[in-house]
Parts: C-alpha cells; structure tokens; sequence
C-alpha cells in the first residue's frame, strides 16, 4: 500500500474509536518493528522521525524504508516529521515524499508561529501532505508536574491558532512530557476534554513513553487522535543489543544482534497497540 497522510488515519481514529500510534523510527529495523506490530493488530500507525534523526538518518532514506514497508503491509502507513524546526526541514520533508509534517515554533512568539505554520501549510497541503503543530510547552520528563503544569496549551489561544493557520492536528500540553519520566506524570484530564471537544481538529497527545497504560486509555476514550511514542522502543532497541553483546562475542553477525533488537521494539509496540485500540468499534 503506498503510504496514506495523517488526515486519513485520524479519521479511521475517530470512526473506530481508536487512537493513532505515532511511533518514532530511525533505522530499518525500528521501522520493520513498528509496521510487523501494526500488521499484527491490524492498526494502522505513522512512523515518524524526529527532527535530529532526519538529520542523522535523511529523510530519502527514511521515507524510502517507509514506502517499503508500506507496500509490504496490509495497514495503512503514515510517514512524519516529528518537532520540525523550521520551514526549511518541513520542506525538505514534503519533497522527500512523507505524507505528515509536524511544525513546532510553539517557543516562538504566536504571530511567527502562525506565519511559519501557515507557509508549511500551503507547500504541505499542495502535495497531499497533512500538517501538524504544537501549541504550549511539552516538557522534558525530568521536570516536575509543577514545572510541567506551566507549559500547558491554553485551549483559546488553540481554538484561534486552528483557525488562523489551517493545520490538520494540533499537539496540546497537559501534563505528557518526553523521555523517561522521572516523577509520576500527572495530566490534567479537564484540559484535555476541553481541548478535543473545543478545538477544530483532532488532538495530538506527546511523551508516551512510560505514561501508564490506564492513563492512555482515557485519553483514548476522550478521543485523543494520535499519540507519540519514542524513548520506550529507543530503550528497549538498546537493552536487547547490550544483552546481546553482554552474551557473545563481539564478532558475531550483525543480523542476530539486530533481529534481537527489532524484535524487542516490535513486543513494546504490540503492548502500545493494545491501548491505542482497547476500544476499537
Ligand atoms: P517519548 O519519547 O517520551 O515517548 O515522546 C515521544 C514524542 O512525543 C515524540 O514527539
């Protein structure tokens, strides 16, 4: 199957009441991982590449393991930018064929934001390719709730940024944050219930990662659209390989090393689906 954009698999969320994986890739075997796990659950996801990964990676590259990996399965695929930083790497992103962009100038000032967002949008939207920005701050995970309460999205000022740019999902701030949380998360469900029956397009959770599986189900139940997972397959890539690598010799074919790791994230990821669909109709 060639790879579909974000606005088509939000609305298969909404209409199977399910919620979008949108797990971070950026290699061939994390990829394979996530599409074999979506294959399994029959769920359709998007694999995305963080913005410093791209960098790493390139985005030919990486949207050329997607395409691959697309075609191979029997669920619909999406391929995203994850924390764009500027118009430039968007660009780069929709020219290289990814179906879904993310734009975050959310630390930037509100009328940069929607004018970078809104040239995103017309080169993005052009090509079929869908849009996605961020408003509030998503913290890092060391942080305290306190600390993480402060970024929240105000649900306003998303109502008029929806409107005054055109996106086709907005990523909120209510208490998610990246990486491995070091306290509890705590996330302010109000705000997210005003969120996705307020603003004018479906609603983007981040920081999956260790956010605990009761948690996530409400959020899929209040009708989050898509939500992002990264650090948890990236954890569980590198503890198979150092297991590996604790138990043979470091001349040892790479493949047995990489099958232990991709089969790793693809257990994480089936345990993530398990959620994301837990309601499915
Ligand atoms: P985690 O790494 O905390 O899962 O966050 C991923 C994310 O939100 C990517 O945008």
């Amino acid at each position: 199957m060639a790879l579909s954009n974000y606005t088509e698999l939000l609305a298969y969320a909404k209409e199977h009441k399910i919620t979008i994986g949108a797990f971070n890739a950026l290699n061939m075997e994390i990829l394979q991982a996530l599409v074999a796990a979506a294959d399994k659950k029959n769920a359709p996801i998007i694999v995305q590449t963080y913005h410093k990964h791209v960098d790493f990676a390139g985005a030919d590259y990486m949207r050329a393991i997607a395409l691959a990996a697309s075609e191979c399965s029997k669920v619909k695929i999406a391929m995203g930018l994850d924390h764009g930083r500027s118009y430039e790497q968007a660009r780069l992103c929709v020219e290289a064929g990814y179906s879904g962009v993310m734009i975050d100038l959310a630390s930037e000032d509100y009328e940069y934001n929607v004018r970078e967002t809104c040239r995103v949008v017309e080169i993005a939207h052009a090509r079929g390719v869908s849009v996605e920005a961020e408003l509030g701050t998503i913290s890092d995970a060391d942080r305290t709730p306190e600390e993480i309460a402060k970024g929240y999205t105000d649900p306003e000022v998303a109502r008029r940024f929806v409107k005054d740019t055109g996106i086709d999902c907005l990523a909120v701030s209510v208490g998610t944050a990246h990486g491995e949380y070091k306290y509890e998360p705590r996330i302010n469900f109000e705000l997210l219930k005003e969120l996705v029956d307020t603003v004018s397009c479906p609603i983007v959770v981040h920081g999956g990662s260790g956010t605990p599986d009761e948690e996530v189900a409400k959020m899929v139940r209040m009708g989050v659209a898509k939500l992002n997972v990264g650090t948890d397959f990236f954890n569980a890539y590198n503890d198979a390989l150092y297991r590996f690598y604790q138990e043979h010799t470091p001349h040892c074919d790479i493949a047995d090393a990489l099958a232990e790791a991709r089969a790793a994230v693809e257990r994480v990821a089936l345990q993530k689906l398990d959620v994301l669909t837990r309601f499915r109709v």
